[in-house]
């Protein structure tokens, strides 16, 4: 017999902003810093499995991948710092522990089962492609918002992923 595991919930993001000088109103500044702890979950995961593919792939390209993965993991990481420190900017909690990640995250989870680079390059690429995806809307929400410099944080953001995503789509590209 298998136990029902009850749904998980997303804790909600911490109402508390600090006083701040900062000239984006209150309300506004609010509305960032749930947007971009939900980006920070994301990103904590992400960098997460970009070490999970650093650490387990094999197969004939395991040096080149071995260290592309970690190199991707590193400029995530620190995506994840300058997210954070965004957010306590703008007066709010950067909210970007492990379970928190866990639960607020937007990507699939990461294969555990797999080993050779060329499943490996897969399951990076779409976990690349998805966070890019969201990373290209927050230049939008944050545009919308009044936000620029939350707006030139994730264009920064974007334009790193879609040079990692080249990079990794580039072992799957050399058929013709
Ligand atoms: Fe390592």
């Amino acid at each position: 017999m298998t136990t029902a595991i009850p749904p998980v919930q997303s804790p909600a993001v911490s109402p508390i902003t600090y006083p701040t000088e900062n000239d984006i109103s209150a309300g506004r500044r609010l509305e960032l810093v749930v947007l971009l702890n939900q980006r920070l979950a994301s990103a904590v995961d992400l960098q997460l499995q970009l070490k999970q593919a650093h650490w387990n792939v094999k197969g004939p390209h395991f040096i080149g991948l071995h260290e592309l993965f970690d190199k991707v993991s590193e400029s995530v990481e620190s995506s994840v710092d300058t997210i954070a420190e965004r957010i306590v900017q703008l007066g709010g909690v950067a909210e970007g522990t492990a379970r928190i990640a866990a639960l607020r995250s937007r990507l699939e989870e990461y294969p555990l089962n797999i080993a050779n680079g060329s499943a490996h390059v897969e399951a990076v690429a779409k976990a690349l492609s998805d966070f890019g995806h969201d990373a290209r809307q927050t230049i939008e929400q944050a545009s919308e918002l009044n936000d620029a410099d939350t707006a030139d944080i994730f264009t920064e953001v974007s334009r790193g992923i879609d040079k990692w995503l080249w990079f990794v789509e580039a072992h799957t590209q050399a058929e013709k």
